[in-house]
């Protein structure tokens, strides 16, 4: 039996715009489709790993309004747990998304609306949950004395520990010891280290700075190139796996995220329970939306031995 995987961090309503190219400013163009859709990548990461099977909890704060009520039907149907502090007075955020239509790449502002308020204090509220946690998980939507309460906390409980440091933001000191995995994607782990990351053994030098830092381990995702687990005793590169053709990349890296820690919960090596995760996001990438294209176990699981 799995033990649970608990997430700190940020559900938004994602509106994506699908269009030929960004306007410049002062400008208006048409638009090629519009879709409104769960995303935040703390919400997107606790759907992953509940569809992966995984007995996800996701810690937050929410409004009380429309997209709130998004946010509680995509947990209540993925499966995921949530112990979301209800903040009437204000709004629950939202991500404004570009599209670029040829590649499905994209461009995103997001602002986490109540969210902005997580706090230590709020994760001490959490203390109960996050001590029965098998891996805990967090992003840096959130305020940062956030995150590094919960990570001291779900490493006091004896959890493994994965910080996804999106979107990038230096870290303050003693933030990466606290951590068994940082997973950064090139422009992040760029901006930690200073290492500009193009190639795999680009990657694998930034890794090295990353533990020099303190993290037990680093999984640089690479987009094209999969992803490179490194770590002291290891360092394996994961090639990705196609699923077809490229629809929406956005959650790509929330898809892997979660599906990994979902893996490591279920007691999974951690290149097997990586190999797990890019396959997930390799699903993910076919489908629109964020938290909508997280496949669920059953189908990473036959994508894997296709
Ligand atoms: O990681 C993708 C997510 O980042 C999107 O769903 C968007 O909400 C932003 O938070
Ligand atoms: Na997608």
């Amino acid at each position: 039996m799995s033990s649970p995987v608990v997430i700190l961090g940020v559900f938004v309503a994602d509106t994506s715009y699908r269009a030929d190219r960004m306007p410049k400013l002062g400008e208006t163009i048409l638009g090629q489709g519009f879709a409104l859709g769960p995303g935040g990548k703390g919400s997107n990461q606790a759907v992953a790993a509940a569809c992966a099977g995984a007995d996800a909890r996701i810690l937050t704060r929410l409004g009380r309004d429309t997209f709130a009520a998004i946010a509680r039907d995509v947990w209540a149907k993925a499966g995921v747990r949530d112990h979301a502090l209800e903040q009437p007075e204000g709004y629950t955020g939202a991500a404004f998304i570009f599209l670029e239509a040829e590649t499905g790449q994209n461009a995103i502002i997001v602002s986490p609306g109540v969210a902005e308020d997580l706090s230590a204090q709020d994760v001490e509220a959490w203390g109960s949950v996050i001590d029965t946690a098998g891996v805990v998980m967090t992003q840096l939507e959130q305020p940062m004395p956030a995150a590094q309460a919960f990570l001291a906390r779900g490493r006091a409980a004896g959890a493994v520990t994965i910080l996804n440091p999106a979107p990038a933001a230096s870290l303050p000191d003693g933030m990466l010891a606290m951590c068994d995995y940082v997973t950064p994607n090139e422009s992040e782990a760029e901006g930690l280290t200073g290492i500009s990351v193009q190639t795999v053994d680009d990657a694998r030098r930034a890794a090295d700075a990353l533990i020099e830092q303190g993290a037990g381990a680093a999984i640089i995702t690479l987009g094209e190139k999969g992803a490179l687990l490194h770590g002291p005793d290891q360092s394996v590169h994961v090639p990705i796996l196609k699923a077809g053709p490229v629809c929406e990349t956005t959650g790509a890296g929330d898809a892997l995220n979660g599906a990994f820690a979902a893996a490591l919960a279920e007691g999974l090596s951690p290149v097997d329970a990586l190999r797990f995760g890019v396959a997930a996001a390799c699903i993910s990438v076919t489908r629109p939306g964020a938290a909508a294209s997280m496949p669920t176990r059953e189908e990473i699981r036959a994508h894997l031995n296709a």
